[in-house]
């Protein structure tokens, strides 16, 4: 066994889990090109400071950056939002049409105690949109997520949705909440006294079980809605009844991070088996991110998934129909290695055809059980009279036919066996 192991809560990809990977991320860019987002791709590291915001009272900001640098003044990203909108102001991005309609897939990292579903690296597939408030974009970036869920196969996910109201709601609401918390003060662990102070809704996210109880019969957010927020979230769940994506309004889901205002949603697998960390993609809407980070006062609303949690859940529902990888030739030496052989797989792949050699001095018949193993579907083989003529010997796998060809048409003639699929 090797000396060394890859740091606990990663992850090395490989074989079928990485074609997995790259399988739901090619999906997800299609998917997101064909609605008119447009990729991004930001720094992994960036100024502590993107992250970590004047009261945040969020664990992600306060417990699980990785923090880099002599002063510690940089951080590991923990989430692609932030890096978003820190490109999106800087390069005033904001100067296009809008609504501007940005996607992204990327590993993020959080000092988590790892378990299943939940990583110090992780992959995120992401979206945010930039522009007026408006319902009709909540639904569709909602719409999107749920859509692309189904699109790869993903039947057993429901989507719980809540709203935080405008600024008026949730300072009417914050206040209940601290008088009804400040009963209970005593209970409350540290973490949730800070967060009473700061931004009791917070609380509601507790995972602590004695304060979920206490979080039961704690006031909820609609009585305190203004009329405007009221309709806002309305018209959100009036255009999701349109487009028939089902839902559940959960009146206590607040989510872990601080920013979010009005729509806030987390799409969870109903599956036994998923786990704990059955959260597959959350996110909402921001009012006031792209002003703090110094743009104009511009909404936004995205989410993001975590790939490793949708490929448990694919392979749980057995949603992964992974197609096996098959070569078109594969070119068997007994010339003991003539550079004949490099010349035939160069024009070979040239031409498009994905070809592996023989490298090493095997017997035919070891070669030929590389041919089955690696699926091949013709045989090219070159021996001492193949090199001396300038000349190979092609098979035809399925139809177990053999022809001598000159080298100018080795790719015809491998095409037309092949019928035609790679010309
Ligand atoms: P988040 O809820 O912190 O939101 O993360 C979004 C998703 O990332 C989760 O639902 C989960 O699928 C995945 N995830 C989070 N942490 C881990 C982990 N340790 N291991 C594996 N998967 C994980 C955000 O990050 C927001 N930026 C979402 C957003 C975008 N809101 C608006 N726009």
């Amino acid at each position: 066994m090797s000396n060394f192991q890859n740091v606990k809560g990663t992850n090395d990809l490989f074989k079928d889990e990485l074609k997995s990977f790259n399988y739901v991320k090619e999906a997800f860019r299609k998917y997101s090109l064909n609605y008119g987002f447009e990729e991004i791709e930001t720094p992994v590291f960036e100024d502590l400071k993107v992250f970590k915001r004047e009261n945040d009272t969020s664990d992600m900001v306060n417990k699980e950056m990785y923090l880099l640098g002599d002063e510690k003044e940089l951080a590991l990203r923990p989430e692609g939002t932030a890096s978003v909108i820190r490109a999106f102001v800087q390069h005033k991005l904001y100067t296009n049409d809008l609504p501007y309609k940005l996607f992204y897939m990327e590993k993020m990292y959080r000092k988590e105690r790892p378990q299943k579903g939940r990583l110090r690296e992780f992959t995120q597939l992401g979206l945010e949109v930039f522009g007026d408030k408006n319902p009709l974009i909540d639904a569709e970036v909602l719409a999107f997520g749920y859509n692309f869920l189904k699109s790869i196969g993903l039947t057993q996910i429901k989507i719980l949705i809540n709203t935080l109201g405008d600024k008026k709601s949730r300072e009417k609401y914050s206040s209940a909440l601290k008088n009804y918390f400040e009963n209970y003060k005593e209970q409350l662990s540290e973490d949730s006294k800070m967060r009473l102070d700061k931004n009791p809704l917070r609380i509601l996210d507790t995972k602590l079980e004695h304060e979920k109880e206490i979080v039961k019969n704690a006031p909820c957010i609609f009585e305190f809605l203004t009329e405007d927020s009221k309709n806002y979230f309305n018209k959100v769940l009036n255009y999701l009844d349109v487009l028939k994506i089902p839902y559940e309004i959960d009146q206590k889901l607040v989510r872990g991070l601080d920013y979010y205002t009005d729509t806030v949603f987390e799409v969870v697998s109903t599956n036994k088996e998923s786990g704990a960390q059955n959260a597959l993609f959350a996110g909402g809407r921001y009012d006031n991110l792209v002003q703090y980070f110094g743009g104009p006062s511009i909404s936004g609303v995205g989410f993001a998934m975590g790939l490793e949690r949708l490929l448990i859940l694919m392979k749980i529902e057995n949603a992964l129909n992974l197609q096996d990888d098959e070569l078109d030739v594969y070119i068997i030496d007994l010339s003991c290695g003539d550079s004949y052989i490099l010349e035939v797989a160069d024009i070979l792949r040239k031409a498009n055809l994905k070809t592996e050699l023989n490298f090493y001095d095997r017997k035919i018949k070891a070669q030929f059980k590389t041919v089955e193993r690696k699926k091949a579907k013709t045989v090219v083989i070159i021996g001492e009279d193949e090199v001396k003529n300038r000349v190979v010997n092609i098979k035809d796998i399925k139809k177990q036919v053999q022809k001598t060809v000159i080298f100018e048409e080795i790719v015809n003639e491998i095409k037309e066996m092949l019928g035609g699929e790679n010309v």
